[in-house]
């Protein structure tokens, strides 16, 4: 379980840093801050620093930082939740009571209500008494097994059938209002979320109902409702369709549940859609686990352009291969297919064809942006052009771009690629300052990393594997350096890894420091991913390193690692 994050913000508040500090180390005010001997590695000087009034510390020796919370976690060896239960014992603060199971009882509970609505909603649009409803669909042109197949139906307008449909099953009102299948009036009566509306159930992949979309029939704003958020609904991290379209090689992504449904209808089961938002990163991340190409096809407005362009960008993020599928004549693919009729099938696979990759489409949507016969539009479109090519890693790609673009426009090629190469370089130059920020940060802390790293081979012998590619000199700390050489060598020999052998051939005060690294993390378990993310650190910082300032800056290779540095977010 997660505390939330009040309660840890209490807990935080109510531990004053400078007080819990002072029971470990002594601390004497120096300007606005307190300095002292760092309980985290052996010094003399104090380098050990309490910022009282961010209610942080920091090190300058060792470069251990962070708020109450981490000093506790280093101090008292403890994981961040036991820590936290520390400080809120300390402080007299009760830590809530929490049973796992509770929320996935809730949510299943929900699910079952969802299901069990659906199939209400699916029996009222098939009603006599509701015909209009049912005629909506069928006049939208959806046969009769795609409305099964999507389980639609239709919220009666008198505003309680679903509520009493459920208390009649035996759920409660604040199941139902949980649920967001009700909703409380002023006078606090429940009465149904939904009313007079075709209903579209959000399905998940694992086949639960999680919510539903809603399309309003008399012209009601807004157009289409959904469910709220719930704790089994979560709009921006799942997909309307994804459960029917989960095994298709590709993906097609459109804006609306009616153009999923419609280009289901015709034979492209792989139509999916957002959930009335615009698309999120958590949304690219779903469609990366099931394909890796994608097609977008969203409305041909403006509005639609434009949130292509931001589609793109976020589906490349999760390295998605995209490519864009553009519809001259119709506002949406539910119009494309309703305008060619017999003939859509056929126009959409066409339309597939003739997609567009992300560069191509940027190219196009300039194009649409200047008017290429006044010279001084001319020089800014090409201009942008040259920016987006510049964008792509591929010198080969890049040159193909550049080609083509230089004999449709009838300019000289050697001009095109000299603006190309200053842009590169000005993007690396850029990308090298970022790098050199990341390395400074990097750095700091450098030496608790190695420390733990070591006391974690020393632990568990088996972690040296990670480390196949790295020698002593990747350790900045002399004695992580002379440590890691040592268990190194006893481990290929087939020696035991122990305080004495490790600490034969030492000084005195290296074996102090020997005996202190082996017991950093003596008392606690490690978690594999806790070492992970430390071992995470330490090979980027060794990759960085690996940069070297005079990098050929007519590449795209420092952009291609700050890239992957962004994507690992260690
Ligand atoms: N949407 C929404 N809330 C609105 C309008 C739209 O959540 N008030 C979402 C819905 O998911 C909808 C999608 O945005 O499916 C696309 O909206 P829009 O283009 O307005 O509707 P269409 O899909 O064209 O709907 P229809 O064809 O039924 O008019
Ligand atoms: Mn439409």
């Amino acid at each position: 379980m997660i505390f939330s994050e009040d309660f840890v913000e209490n807990v935080r508040e109510q531990n004053d840093i400078l007080e819990v500090v002072s029971s470990y180390v002594t601390v004497a005010k120096k300007g606005h801050n307190y300095m002292g001997l760092c309980p985290f590695h052996p010094e003399k000087t104090p380098s050990f620093c309490v910022y009282h009034s961010t209610n942080s510390f920091y090190c300058f020796g060792c470069g251990a930082g962070g708020d109450v919370i981490t000093f506790i976690m280093l101090a008292e060896k403890l994981q961040y939740r036991e820590a936290v239960e520390f400080l809120a014992n300390k402080a007299g603060i009760s830590i809530p009571k929490y049973d796992e199971n509770d929320d996935f009882l809730d949510r299943k509970t929900i699910f079952a209500m969802n299901r069990l609505s659906a199939k209400f909603f699916f029996s009222c649009l098939m009603d006599r008494e509701n015909k209009l409803a049912l005629n909506y669909l069928l006049s939208r042109g959806l046969l009769k097994k795609t409305i099964v197949h999507f389980g639609l139906g239709y919220s009666k307008s008198d505003g309680y059938s679903l509520v009493n449909f459920l208390k009649k099953n035996g759920f409660s009102d604040e199941k139902i209002e949980k649920a967001n299948l009700g909703v409380k009036t002023k006078n606090n009566f429940l009465r149904d979320r939904f009313v007079n509306r075709i209903m579209f159930p959000i399905i998940d992949v694992k086949g639960n109902v999680i919510g539903f979309g809603a399309r309003s029939l008399d012209n009601k704003i807004p157009k289409y409702l959904n469910t709220a958020e719930t704790i089994a609904f979560n709009k921006s991290e799942n997909l309307f369709a994804l459960n029917f379209a989960k095994n298709q090689e590709y993906f097609i992504l459109t804006e609306g549940y009616m153009d999923a449904v419609a280009l289901y209808q015709l034979g492209f089961k792989s139509a999916i859609a957002s959930l009335g938002t615009s698309l999120t990163l958590g949304q690219a991340k779903l469609i990366s686990r099931y394909t890796s190409k994608i097609y977008v096809c969203y409305d041909s407005d403006a509005a639609g352009r434009k949130a292509t362009k931001r589609a793109i960008e976020i589906l490349k993020k999760e390295n998605l291969d995209v490519k864009i599928i553009e519809m001259k004549d119709a506002k949406d693919p539910d119009e494309f297919v309703k305008i060619n009729k017999g003939q859509s099938a056929l126009k959409f696979k066409f339309l597939i064809k003739s997609s567009k990759n992300s560069i191509e489409f940027k190219i196009s949507e300039l194009e649409n942006k200047f008017d290429i016969n006044k010279i001084e539009e001319k020089v800014s479109f090409l201009k942008e052009v040259s920016k987006i090519i510049s964008e792509i890693y591929d010198p080969i790609e890049r040159d193909v771009y550049s080609s083509k673009i230089c004999s449709k426009y009838g300019i000289l090629k050697s001009a095109f690629d000299l603006k190309i190469k200053k842009n590169l370089q000005k993007k690396n130059k850029i990308a090298l300052a970022s790098l050199k920020k990341n390395q400074k940060f990097a750095h700091s802390g450098s030496l608790y990393i190695e420390e733990f790293l070591i006391s974690c081979i020393i632990k568990n012998n088996d972690l040296m594997v990670y480390f196949d590619d790295f020698s002593g000199n990747d350790f900045s700390d002399k004695v992580s350096s002379e440590l890691f050489i040592k268990i190194r060598a006893l481990l290929s020999s087939g020696k035991a890894v122990s305080f004495s052998s490790l600490s034969a051939g030492f000084d005195q005060k290296k074996t102090g420091e020997i005996s202190r690294i082996l017991n950093l993390n003596a008392s606690v378990d490690v978690s594999e991913s806790e070492f992970l993310k430390y071992f995470g650190i330490f090979k980027q910082r060794k990759e960085i390193n690996n940069f070297k300032l005079s990098e050929n800056l007519e590449d795209n290779k420092i952009l291609k690692f700050l890239d992957k540095l962004k994507k690992s977010k260690v």
